[in-house]
């Protein structure tokens, strides 16, 4: 679901990257960095470098471009050059995959014979910047070829995306020391991430999502790490406490693996951390709090689906959380009341606190969270009223759900007319909800009351929407972390 998105901020968002500086090269050659539209029409592509392009375009089974006289005065999308002092073209990108409409890659699934493979001729590109492979070679499962990691020193974005690559990863990678973005992402990758990961220390982005690796979570030792995706996995270690370490992360997602143990106190000093989602593994203990000063940027946390019984939610768990928009707390086993600390989220707008035990009443100081949109309660052991003004039931319409709790009630202050035939709620106090049934009269409110509450009935609940709204905060968190990657200093 996000592959596209993602894929796209990658490529408009590291390209232009590529673009913006000048490098000096092991060999000395300078490339120079300015338009390419401006420079001599005398350059020409080393030949060595073009005899390589050849070697790999055939692989992927797009020999038409044997027929291209000079590679990179060819232009066709997928291959970048950059022109040195003495203009000599040089291949700094090659990109190969039906990426979208409009962003047409060479294809490499070499269809009319099978078999397309990637080319050690990529060693032969001592300039190459980023290699880019999405939905190749996935007509012929092969292992991801451990040659890769001698590719050149200048390396710095390898992706290797939805191709169905099977096997383990090649420790090798962990020689690519310059890497910044490696996407190994959704491949059928089995046994461990590599140990020797940690000495990837100039790495931005690591995604290694929906892939079959098991065993631990590797030490890793980025400072400039923005985004960790490892969700979908079979990892079954604790979450490292050095994670920490990783001080840029903007975006962690490991959910739905095995993981085990506590949430580490120390992620909480995590000062750029927009997105965390630990939903689905199985985690026993240590809610995230902030207790004040942690999680200054936090916008979406997610841990459903992780069995926290009988774990009861801090007081003061939420305090300075002041960006956290999105809270996901299903299906947790938690227990006792809700802290108080929640009706202070000034940003809060999805709140899903569903089939816990929670018990006690609504904090009335909910009744000022007016971002609210989506609040879920039901499956709990909640008694007293729904501390919401009128307009906020309004506001939230389907996506507030209560049902299936002890004594939940509407207040007819607080607006709940129409309400009331919303499963195994009832106004707190029946006799006053009689009262207001009269005064409604004629006054043409209840009809539309009325026909509002049917279409709640009748509407079906898409659990999509909190993935939505976890979304809509991941992609700011990308493009703030492409954005990291272009300003860094290369
Ligand atoms: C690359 O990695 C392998 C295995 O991790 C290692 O044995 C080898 O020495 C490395 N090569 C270089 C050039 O660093
Ligand atoms: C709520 O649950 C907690 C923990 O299970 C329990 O100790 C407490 O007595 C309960 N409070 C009420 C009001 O039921
Ligand atoms: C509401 O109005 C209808 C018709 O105008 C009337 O029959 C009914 O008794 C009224 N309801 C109450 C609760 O007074």
């Amino acid at each position: 679901m996000h592959a596209i998105p993602l894929l796209l901020l990658l490529v408009h968002l590291l390209r232009p990257c590529s673009a913006e500086f000048t490098m000096v090269m092991p060999d000395s050659t300078t490339l120079v960095d300015a338009p390419q539209t401006g420079f001599s029409i005398h350059a020409r592509t080393d030949p060595d470098e073009q005899r390589a392009v050849y070697e790999i375009m055939e692989a992927t089974g797009n020999s038409w471009s044997s027929s291209i006289p000079d590679v990179c005065r060819g232009r066709w999308h997928g291959i970048e050059c950059m022109p040195d002092s003495g203009d000599t073209y040089h291949v700094v990108s090659l990109s190969f995959g039906a990426l979208s409409e409009d962003t047409a890659f060479p294809t490499c699934d070499a269809a009319p014979r099978g078999g397309a493979t990637l080319s050690s001729a990529v060693l032969r590109l001592p300039h190459l910047r980023t290699l880019f492979f999405y939905r190749c070679l996935v007509a012929d499962p092969q292992p991801i070829p451990a040659f890769l990691g001698r590719l050149s020193p200048t390396l710095h974005s390898l992706v290797l995306r939805d191709n169905g690559h099977i096997g383990p990863i090649p420790q090798e990678l962990a020689n690519l020391t310059s890497l910044q973005v490696l996407d190994l992402h959704g491949n059928r990758l089995t046994a461990s991430i590599p140990s020797s990961f940690s000495s990837l220390t100039n790495l931005r982005l690591l995604d290694l999502g929906s892939n079959q690796l098991a065993g631990v979570i590797p030490e890793l030792n980025s400072p400039f790490l923005s985004v960790l995706d490892l969700n979908r996995n079979f990892l079954h270690s604790q979450i490292p406490d050095s994670l920490s370490k990783c001080q840029s992360l903007i975006k962690i997602d490991l959910s739905r693996n095995r993981i085990m143990g506590s949430i580490p106190n120390s992620l909480r000093s995590l000062k750029d951390l927009i997105l965390l989602d630990l939903s689905h593994n199985s985690l026993t203990s240590g809610l995230p709090c902030s207790l004040g000063n942690g999680f200054p940027a936090l916008q979406s946390l997610v841990l459903k689906g992780n069995d926290m019984s009988s774990v009861t939610i801090p007081g003061d768990c939420f305090t300075g959380m002041s960006e956290l928009n999105t809270l996901i707390l299903s299906g947790m086993g938690l227990e006792g009341p809700m802290p108080e600390s929640m009706g202070q989220m000034p940003s809060i707008r999805v709140l899903h606190l569903d089939d816990n035990k929670l018990n006690g009443s609504i904090p009335q100081n909910f009744r000022g969270l007016d971002k609210l949109r989506e609040l879920r309660l039901e499956g709990n052991r909640l008694v007293g009223p729904i501390p919401f003004a009128r307009e906020t039931m309004w506001r939230m319409g389907k996506k507030l759900r209560v049902s299936n709790n002890l004594g939940l009630c509407f207040e007819m202050d607080g607006g709940g007319e129409g309400l009331e035939s919303m499963v195994g709620i009832s106004y707190c106090d029946p006799e006053s909800a009689a009262n207001k049934g009269e005064t409604k009269n004629g006054t043409g409110e209840t009809k539309r009351l009325s026909s509002w509450t049917g279409g709640w009935q009748t509407s079906s609940f898409s659990t999509g929407s909190s993935a939505s709204s976890v979304a809509s905060c991941f992609l700011p968190a990308l493009v703030f972390a492409a954005g990291v990657l272009c300003a860094v200093s290369l």
